[in-house]
Parts: C-alpha cells; structure tokens; sequence
C-alpha cells in the first residue's frame, strides 16, 4: 500500500490501512508485531496471561452461554456484498456521535474491574481511547476514580480533550446516584448511558464456583472508595476501608448491583438529573432487546439505546442481540439514536451492525483481551488492529464511508434465523 497517495489529503482521520503495511514492514527493522489479533488467538493468549479468576471473569457468560453463542452465530447469518470499482481512495471512516467528531463509528464499552486485567486498570485504556479519538464509556464498576479516568482520556488525546460517557449502574441511594453522576460531569464525561439489564449479575457457573467476585475480595472498589457520599456511607456503617477492604468493596458493590429492579419513572428521574447537572447533555439506556422496550425509550423522551444483552452475560438462551437490532430498527429507526453492543468481534461485525441500522456500535472484549495480553500496548495493538481492519475493509469492499453503510440492508445477503445449538467451546 502506497503510503503517499495523494488522497489522504481528502481524509479526516488519519489512513488507519497503514498499520497494515508497519507491520509487515517490521521483520525488515528486525521487529515482530506485537501478537496476532485473530479473535480466537487474542482469546487465547489472554487466557494464557490472566490468573484463573480473570480469565472466568472475562470469559464468563449467564448459564450455559447459549446468548453468547447465539450473538457470534448470528453475525454469520449476514453476509457483506462487495462492490467493485468504487472511488473508494477518497474513504474516510469518521463518523459523528452527539456532535464529536470521532475517528470511526466504534466506541470502548463499559467493562467494569479493569484491574483484574491488568494494574493500571481503567487508565491504559482511557489513553489509548483518547489517542485513537474513540469514544471511552466509563463503568460504574470500574476500577479507577472518575476524575483519573478523565484524566487519562485527555492524556493523548488531540487537543487534550478525549470523548468520554460515564455508564450508570443505577444505586437505590439517590444521593449517591448524583453525586456520581457530578463527577463524571465535573470530569469532562459528555453523555450518560443507563444500564438496564444489569443491577444483579447473571448466574454465571464459573465464577459462582470459585467464589470469583472481586469486590468481595477487597479489589476494584476504587470508583466508590474515591466518592464522598460512599465515603460517608462507609461511616455510617462503621466500616473503616484500609482495614476491612472486603468489607468496603461489598458496600459498594451491594449499593450498585443491588438485586433491586428499577422502574421506567426511575429511569426518567435519573435522565433529568443527568440533564439539571450535565446541562442538558444525551442520556441513553442500555440493554434494550424487545421492540416494545425501545417503543417505550421513544415514548418517554430518551436521547438513544444500546441494544446490548450484555454479551451474553446476563439471561442464558436469550435472542441474539443482532437480531434485537433489526427488529428495533424496522419499529423506531428514524425516531431515536440507536447503538449496538454485544458480540462483535471484527470489522466486518461493525459494518454488519451498521448495515442493519446502529449508527454507532461498542467492542468490550477484544480489547480486554488486548490490555489482559499486553498492557496499554495491547489495547493500541487491538484497536488499531479495528480500525486497520475497518478502512481496508471500506477499500476493498466498496464502501466510501460509514454514511454509506448505515442502514444500507442492501450491503448485506441475509439467511434465516435459524441457529443449530453448539457447544460452549463453539470456534469465534
Ligand atoms: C458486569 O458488567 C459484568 O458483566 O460482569
């Protein structure tokens, strides 16, 4: 690939493509790429890395991962419809999310614990989001105080300003829901997304077998820990922190994942307080699956949903999320902003979620896989990896820029849903 083409003149972002040719390049300077970033291997080399309970917390899915399975299956169900003889040398992947100019229509998901993955936690990750010029969304389970996170995600980023959203794991302690949600605002995050689907975790057999759940051990507490409201919390119940580390993660843990459902009006309440304290800023919900959930996200004046069942993680023998998407997008596509998340593993994964009408889509695990394998390094490696993979694909599929994608269902040959069950050890 001829780094010089002139067209890059005509690109916004930078030619993702070339990180192709580097690395190829690299045996010649006597360098090796960093690890192969085939989905199965970066699975495999993480798991290799991690201790056991990392590998099950990353890996783990709700009981016999049939969802999981099922969201990988239904990617195979598409297939992308190259075009020849496009002027695709003028491409660009840039896309626009709540007004931010990103480099492409793929953002980090909200994973929670990242120490469990590696020391640093939340902070490679939130570099090297702000250096791509990817939208990072901060977990509420995450393992860093919020202004840290902000802080990492403007560390390389162009003009020191990266573009982050804080996901809400809704407490029942209002003063604590808002004193979260002023950080994040007072830390620079410029959207808010409500998780659903998850204020209890799904029985997952692996970690429930080997008692795998960190907070309960005195790890990854650091978000609540740093927040003054918590902190009073802990006070109250007479629960001193440097001394009773399992004691405090399991306050926090229990205020977050609760066990307590949530209703439609609470949902509402914390979109107006996102709105009073952010002004005015795009609150969203997460982990829609039915079309009558999405109908109701309209009706009651959200700014956009993820349809996400959590990459499988929460209800076993669920829908496949892909096919969630279709449906929402046939029912209410051109009257909210819609995102996908779960179960994408590639580009051509993006550009199918595109084709079916997401207009932004998140990856979690590949680049957990990548920060469990190598660090900061790792997750540049992987997401770079993405976006070499994205622009190629544009180039050799036809396709000029994401415009050209979304909602293009004639981008893609559809088969039946009609997935055979397999086994766990299903290949990606
Ligand atoms: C939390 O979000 C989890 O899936 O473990």
């Amino acid at each position: 690939m001829d780094p010089n083409n002139p067209n890059r003149e005509s690109r916004s972002t930078p030619q993702y493509a070339l990180y192709q040719r580097e690395n190829f390049w690299k045996s010649n300077d006597g360098q090796v790429p960093p690890f192969n970033t085939d989905p199965g291997e970066l699975e495999r080399l993480a798991q290799q890395k991690l201790t056991q309970n990392g590998w099950f917390y990353a890996s783990s899915n709700a009981g016999q991962s049939h969802t999981h399975t099922t969201n990988r299956q239904s990617f195979y169900r598409h297939r992308i419809i190259p075009r020849m003889l496009v002027d695709t040398n003028t491409r660009d992947t840039a896309h626009t999310i709540w007004s931010h100019s990103v480099s492409a229509p793929i953002g980090f998901a909200p994973v929670g614990i990242n120490k469990i993955y590696n020391e640093a936690g939340e902070l490679p990750v939130a570099r090297v989001a702000g250096e791509l010029n990817l939208p990072y969304c901060l977990s509420t389970a995450g393992s860093q105080p919020i202004e840290d996170v902000g802080v990492a995600n403007d560390a390389l980023a162009k003009d020191g300003k990266g573009v982050r959203f804080f996901q809400l794991y809704m407490p029942h302690d209002d003063a604590l829901t808002r004193s979260l949600l002023q950080r994040a605002v007072a830390s620079g995050f410029t959207a808010c997304i409500l998780t659903l689907d998850t204020w209890q975790l799904g029985w997952r057999h692996d970690d429930v077998a080997t008692s795998n759940y960190a907070f309960y051990h005195g790890k990854g507490a650091d978000l609540g820990l740093s927040d003054p409201v918590f902190q009073q919390r802990l006070r109250e119940a007479g629960i001193d922190p440097a001394t009773q580390p399992n004691e405090a993660g399991a306050l926090w843990i229990d205020s977050v994942w609760h066990g307590r459902a949530h209703t439609w009006e609470k949902a509402v309440w914390a979109m107006r307080l996102w709105k009073e304290l952010s002004g005015g800023k795009p609150f969203a919900l997460k982990g829609i699956q039915s079309v009558g959930d999405a109908r109701k996200a309209v009706e009651m004046g959200f700014d956009g949903i993820v349809v996400s069942n959590h990459a499988g993680r929460q209800v076993d023998g669920a829908v496949a999320s892909l096919d969630a998407l279709e449906k929402i997008v046939d029912a209410v596509g051109d009257k909210i902003y819609i995102m996908y998340d779960s179960g994408v593993r590639s580009a051509s994964d993006v550009f199918k979620a595109l084709a079916l009408g997401a207009q932004f889509v998140f990856v979690g695990r590949l680049w957990i896989w990548g920060l469990s394998i190598m660090g900061e390094a790792g997750v540049r490696h992987v997401m770079k990896s993405l976006l070499a993979d994205f622009d190629i694909l544009l180039n050799v599929g036809g396709y000029r820029n994401v415009g050209k994608i979304i909602r293009n269902r004639a981008a893609l040959e559809s088969g039946p849903r009609d997935y055979p069950l397999q086994p766990r050890t299903f290949k990606l």
